[in-house]
């Protein structure tokens, strides 16, 4: 049976300057979610996407409309989602290990407890050789494997990732996408994954939703049917890229 995990209704966030400039960037938008779908926010630069995201997250209020998250209306962080961001976040001081048991020590679970899961997590996403490194010991990719380990510590029903592998070369980011991939076809946990890469979107989604320039609207929302795993060289995969690349353009070119 599938469950409406998220939803927003008639959402709209406007910001004001500090020269009492009003910036509409987020525009009526509706949105409903359902359970274990793993949908990609897919949008030019400026369209919204991370304030879609961190309305959802409980970071900044929605101006107008509403946002809820298993039915009740989200007012601040709620403990069933966690956020992994572009720029993995670690903290610097702690080690591999401490940074994924972060989550579970603020949830207060007891300090064994916490570091086998959190052990558990780090060998989950390759780094078990890494527990005790420091962050700077690592290379980007490492950092955001141990960030995704330390989202998932929690067991999250929801995983919110604000395009978590923009920073990584071609190679590496393939490989976080196969193995993000891997992970949510093992426990198909709800993810929103913002991105603004067609083909990451196309590789990744089971839907995609498109965000237009400001102010952000959604100006297509679609399932992507191709079985997993995908290969950027099939006819379909094609396909959609391209469709979408000229939807993006297309957008450019209005404004
Ligand atoms: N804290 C803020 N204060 C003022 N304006 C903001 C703030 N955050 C976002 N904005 C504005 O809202 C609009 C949408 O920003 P947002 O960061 O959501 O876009 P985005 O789609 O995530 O873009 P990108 O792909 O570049 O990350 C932009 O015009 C931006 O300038
Ligand atoms: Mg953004």
């Amino acid at each position: 049976m599938e469950q409406e995990i998220i939803r927003l209704d008639g959402v709209s966030k406007i910001f004001y300057s500090e020269n009492g400039h009003e910036v509409l960037a987020v525009d009526k938008v509706d949105l409903s979610i359902q359970e274990s779908e793993f949908v990609c926010l897919l949008g030019p630069s400026g369209s919204g996407k991370s304030t879609v995201l961190r309305m959802l997250a409980g970071l900044t209020p929605a101006s107008s409309g509403k946002v809820s998250v298993l039915g009740e209306e989200v007012v601040g962080p709620r403990p069933e989602a966690s956020m992994v961001l572009q720029d993995y976040s670690l903290l610097p001081w702690r080690s591999v290990l401490e940074n994924v048991a972060f989550g579970l020590e603020l949830r207060r679970v007891p300090k064994e407890e916490r570091i086998r899961i959190a052990t558990e997590m780090v060998e989950k996403v390759g780094l078990g050789d890494f527990l005790h490194a420091a962050p700077y010991e690592l290379s980007g990719g490492m950092q955001q494997r141990a960030a995704i380990a330390r989202a998932l510590a929690t067991d999250p029903r929801i995983l919110y990732m604000d395009e978590p592998f923009g920073a990584l070369d071609a190679f590496t980011r393939r490989q976080m996408q196969q193995e993000l991939l891997s992970l949510w076809l093992k426990d198909k946990k709800t993810v929103l994954f913002v991105t603004h890469s067609v083909e990451e979107a196309v590789y990744l989604a089971t839907r995609i939703v498109v965000m237009s320039a400001r102010p952000g609207r959604i100006i297509a929302d679609f399932p992507v049917d191709i079985p997993y795993p995908r290969r950027s060289s099939d006819s379909e995969f094609g396909r959609l890229v391209d469709e979408l690349m000229h939807l993006l353009m297309e957008l450019a070119y209005e404004r």
